[in-house]
């Protein structure tokens, strides 16, 4: 199981805190730190989603993605402006909007939104890691991001509420009627939304395939595991005169330590 050590989930939440000081300027720098600093262990642990197959379930999987879909938006705007796209918003919107798309999957002001799961079926056989707090009052998790940020008193623009609103793209329904327009002035106007989005799928998507990667390892490793121990129980049977001879390493394949 994919997993990040303690020294990784620290260092990224250095990494956010100072891209916060980066990036957001005026009055707004030190609610939006101050926001992070009261809720420190819940943003460094919390998850990005409760199952293995979706993306980054595992603790401090929040901060890591975020970290990702930071980098991946500034990237994805320069493609966008290198295209002939007149990008008519500021990275500082852009990454301020990309640090608190997820925001409400922290929780609310006193419980986390993900929780383990300790139904042992349901871990096994469904892949829920974690699963939703029942203490948390029902909203979206983009509604819970703007309460946080009006909880903190900090105000946004709206290329930012905008650009929150609609990452998830057209996986949110409640997004249709902006994406959908039928009529020119109710098109979409910056393209701040998309970049957003392309980063969000696009980081979604690379941390999924990281778990199945790791899974697939690990069943790799299991399946030499079980190969290597069977060859050798093969061997001492082929020699029945002889006492059945187990070996350190055959020891340590069955038991995981030497004897
Ligand atoms: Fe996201």
């Amino acid at each position: 199981m994919r997993e990040l050590t303690a020294e990784q989930i620290q260092e990224n939440y250095d990494t956010l805190i100072n891209t916060i000081q980066l990036y957001v300027t005026g009055d707004r720098k030190d609610k939006v730190i101050k926001m992070h600093d009261d809720m420190k262990d819940r943003f460094m642990m919390a998850p990005a989603s409760a199952k293995e197959h979706y993306h980054n379930a595992i603790y401090g999987g929040y901060v890591d993605h975020i970290l990702r879909v930071v980098d991946l938006s500034l990237k994805i705007k320069e493609l966008w402006g290198e295209n002939g796209c007149k990008i008519d918003f500021t990275d500082e919107e852009l990454v301020f909007s990309a640090i608190h798309h997820d925001l409400g999957k922290v929780g609310d002001l006193e419980h986390d939104y993900y929780i383990p799961q300790d139904n042992e079926w349901r871990r096994k056989n469904m892949g829920e890691i974690f699963t939703h707090n029942p203490k948390c009052e029902y909203m979206s998790v983009t509604d819970r991001a703007f309460f946080l940020l009006q909880h903190y008193n900090v105000p946004i623009s709206q290329k930012e509420f905008i650009g929150i609103r609609l990452t998830d793209g057209m996986y949110e329904e409640a997004n249709k009627s902006y994406y959908v327009a039928y009529k020119t002035e109710f098109q979409l106007r910056s393209a701040i939304q998309y970049v957003l989005h392309q980063a969000d799928m696009m980081a979604s998507q690379i941390e999924n395939r990281l778990t199945k990667d790791s899974l697939e390892k690990e069943e790799t490793e299991v399946q030499e595991r079980i190969q290597n121990i069977q060859e050798a129980v093969g061997n001492t049977e082929n020699t029945k005169e002889e006492k059945p001879k187990i070996t350190n390493d055959l020891f340590e394949e069955l038991f995981g330590e030497k004897k």
